[in-house]
């Protein structure tokens, strides 16, 4: 990048600096550094004020009273570059303060946070983002994630979390766009965009952080952290290239992760931050170490001791270390006195660090204006962005019978059951702590507000919370912990919501997860709907009144018997503030749902991890048939949903017979709205290479596009197929190939779309 875009302030006005001042104002800063302050910039801490509503202390680990005075003294002393944690305007002025004034040379502190799905707006989660194939969507939505952020003066987020999860035991996978390297790819750039506009300089923008390079969602057995082992072509052809497309879209920072990836701790990989990160994508930005990560050289059997960790940390190539106390970085200035690190080195890195900061505007305007932090917290207009992302984010996974959707003239009671019906901290999913639950609108709310007093709503829950088996720090904030109310007693309360479904015209059973089941430390080993919704949800049906399934999730669940009999199952996810408007408007058909699921959705746990794109290894016509006691095909295909239309595709022209590897080839269908109602649909564009220089994946997502058709409407959607769509890295030869080949190409609504068409790939164009 050369020129760039004015910077603005911390408030969002625009100061006008040059990358040429950029550079030339870290380069006199730096040569005025000691060896302890340039470690002080590379220094990350988190920043744990306690919460209101904290209730166990034990699970953080830290002393919660000595670790913020230990963390405001480094400040004030210039030992600290960068804080997370705080979102309080007020707090981060004051420890801005302290930063600034405290530092001999005056440099500001960069505060991140883990923006993962809004700040006080807060969005469906990450995965039902994807969930939309809505690029448009994605990034206004971390756009309005970006002025939100912004404004209370947090500059950087540590999202998006662009990790390919294939093995949905593991919680994180949430947080991810699901299985697939090419919509994850698609998503990760659109969420860079949204955080950092053209130029994380810019107003009301922040720096995105993609995380965690790489390889985190391979965890053996989806436990979070487990080692991860992983070919190069895996690598290479799934787990990069979400990475890549931040990258080129722009990300300011990447974070490592956590495990051991093929035996070599990721965050001491110089192969991952210096020869494919820096080298290859020639990435221009910082790096920062997972929480704790340096000083886990030491525990992961690396390291032999703190400095150690540091200086092999910062060689790989982590410029930044985040730690929750005693930073291994502060052991920098021993290690460059020892040589284990050369000051080149340590001057690249901070070099970094400043950079940001002077592209951000830090330095002229440090502090925010907290009376316009409220205002844009409370902006309406960031509610409706919300609103229209879950509606979006909906995904139709059955409709027997056209059940839905709802019509409110013709109903004149409803029963709405299950313990996530009417619970705001569910309905916001996991990752977010500066929400507002009163301003939340769970389903009930929602459908009451829709249909008013037409038509009665009851609501019970039906069962009790489960708790899980042991303590996580992420349950350190009272309301992520669900509870029973006071003198909950399960069997009345189950029957009671049965007889209400036996009394109403329609149930609308609202099951899954509850949001502290997911996430990070959230791992399962089972895809069961946890305590007894699957029974509360059979004893619903058995009342034969006509029953709507809501699933709340961020994983597939199995969902075997649902499918088999409940009529119309709708994937809700975790839907966010304006979760109960979405889902009342999608259930009633203000609007069709279009979303299309991200993963493979698998019948039980024992067939994970199951992807679409698989090869064909050997007997493939027995593919259905690998398991003694299930099918081993998924219970719903990914790219899968439907809507309160039907879609048909024609017409599917492939533009050339033959390519040449360096050519393009444009792939055209006709999609057609053939029902009676406007509606969405993702067109989706699979691509197989018969024979090359590896076995190659049966189906491969290339393109996809959504649309919206009026009824009856039809429109043509084209797509190119460059080089880069037909390339692959081949283990093979050991590089990236565009093997002479001929492919086989499906478009239509998911991935057994079965309209086909083909070309062949020659160095020599046949006549
Ligand atoms: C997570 C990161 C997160 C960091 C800071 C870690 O435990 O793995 O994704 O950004 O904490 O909250």
């Amino acid at each position: 990048m050369s020129e760039r875009p004015r910077p603005a302030d911390s408030q969002g006005k625009a100061a006008a600096t040059t990358a040429d001042d950029v550079r030339a104002r870290a380069e006199a800063l730096l040569r005025q550094m000691s060896p302890a302050e340039k470690a002080g910039q590379l220094t990350q801490y988190f920043y744990f004020r306690l919460a209101d509503d904290a209730t166990d202390e034990s699970a953080l680990g830290v002393d919660r009273e000595a670790q913020p005075r230990a963390v405001e003294e480094a400040l004030a002393r210039g030992g600290v570059g960068s804080l997370l944690f705080e979102t309080d305007p007020v707090h981060i002025n004051r420890l801005q303060r302290l930063t600034v004034e405290g530092n001999r040379l005056g440099i500001p502190a960069l505060f991140g946070f883990d923006v993962i799905h809004g700040l006080r707006t807060v969005f469906p989660v990450p995965i039902a983002m994807a969930a939309s194939w809505d690029l448009d969507t994605i990034e206004q939505g971390q756009a309005v994630a970006a002025r939100e952020a912004r404004a209370v003066g947090i500059h950087w987020a540590f999202a998006p979390m662009v990790d390919i999860a294939r093995d949905p035991r593991w919680g994180r996978i949430i947080e991810g766009a699901g299985e697939d390297p090419f919509l994850g790819a698609a998503v990760a750039a659109a969420q860079v965009r949204g955080f950092q506009g053209g130029d994380y300089g810019q107003q009301d923008r922040i720096i995105a952080g993609p995380k965690h390079f790489a390889g985190y969602g391979a965890a053996l057995g989806g436990r979070d952290y487990d080692e991860v082992n992983l070919s190069d072509h895996e690598l290479w052809n799934v787990i990069f290239p979400p990475f890549k497309a931040a990258v080129d879209a722009g990300a300011g920072n990447v974070m490592t992760a956590y495990m051991d990836l093929n035996g070599v701790p990721a965050g001491a990989s110089r192969w991952l931050f210096t020869e494919v990160l820096r080298e290859t994508w020639g990435f221009e930005g910082f790096v920062v170490s997972d929480a704790n990560v340096v000083r886990s050289l030491v525990t992961h059997g690396l390291a032999a001791d703190a400095p150690d960790a540091a200086a092999r940390a910062l060689s790989a190539g982590v410029d930044m270390e985040m730690a929750i106390e005693d930073a291994a970085y502060a052991h920098l200035p021993e290690a460059l006195e020892a040589s284990a690190v050369d000051e080149q080195t340590l001057d690249t890195s901070v070099r970094r660090i400043l950079e940001a900061k002077l592209r951000l505007g830090l330095f002229d305007h440090p502090y925010v204006d907290e009376d316009r932090a409220r205002e844009v917290l409370a902006d309406p207009g960031h509610r409706e962005v919300a609103r229209v992302a879950a509606e979006r984010a909906a995904v139709l996974l059955r409709n027997e019978g056209d059940l839905l959707p709802l019509d409110a003239a013709r109903l004149t009671s409803l029963a709405v059951i299950g313990p996530l019906a009417d619970s705001p901290r569910d309905t916001l999913g996991p990752w977010v702590f500066d929400y507002d639950l009163d301003e939340t609108v769970t389903v009930v709310d929602g459908i009451r507000r829709k249909v008013g007093d037409r038509v009665r709503v009851d609501h019970a829950r039906g069962v009790g919370v489960v708790q899980r088996l042991f303590p996580s720090i992420f349950d350190m904030h009272g309301g992520n912990r669900p509870e029973d109310p006071q003198g909950f007693d399960e069997d009345t309360e189950f029957r009671r919501a049965v007889d209400l479904a036996a009394g109403a015209d329609v149930a609308v059973v609202v099951a899954g997860e509850w949001q502290s089941m997911i996430g990070e430390q959230a791992s399962r080993s089972s895809l069961e709907l946890p305590g007894r919704q699957l029974e509360l949800l059979q004893a619903v049906v058995a009342t034969g009144t006509p029953t709507v399934l809501l699933v709340m999730n961020g994983r597939p669940l199995d969902l075997r018997w649902a499918a088999g009999n409940v009529p119309a199952i709708l994937d809700i996810w975790y839907p966010g503030t304006q979760g109960g408007v979405a889902v009342a408007n999608l259930l009633f058909g203000d609007v069709s749902p279009g979303g299309k699921l991200p993963f493979t959705w698998p019948r039980t746990v024992g067939q994970v991890p199951m992807i679409y794109s698989h090869t064909r290894s050997h007997e493939p016509q027995n593919q259905g048939r690998r398991y003694w006691d299930e099918a081993s095909t998924p219970l719903f295909p990914f790219g899968h949903g439907l809507s309160y239309s039907r879609f048909t595709y024609s017409e599917l022209v492939v533009d050339q017979a033959s390519v040449t590897p360096e050519g393009d080839v444009t792939v055209s269908v006709r999609v057609t709205n053939a029902g009676d109602r406007e509606a969405m649909d993702v067109v989706q564009l699979y691509l197989h290479q018969r024979y090359g220089t590896a076995s190659r994946p049966v189906r491969e997502l290339k393109g996809f596009e959504r649309v919206t058709l009026a009824a009856g409407a039809s429109r043509q959607v084209v797509f190119p197929l460059g080089p880069e769509h037909r390339r692959y890295w081949s283990a093979t030869t050991r590089d990236w190939v565009l093997d002479e080949t001929v492919f086989d190409v499906w478009v239509g609504g998911d991935s057994t779309a079965d309209l086909s068409a083909h070309f062949e790939q020659r160095r020599q164009k046949s006549s």
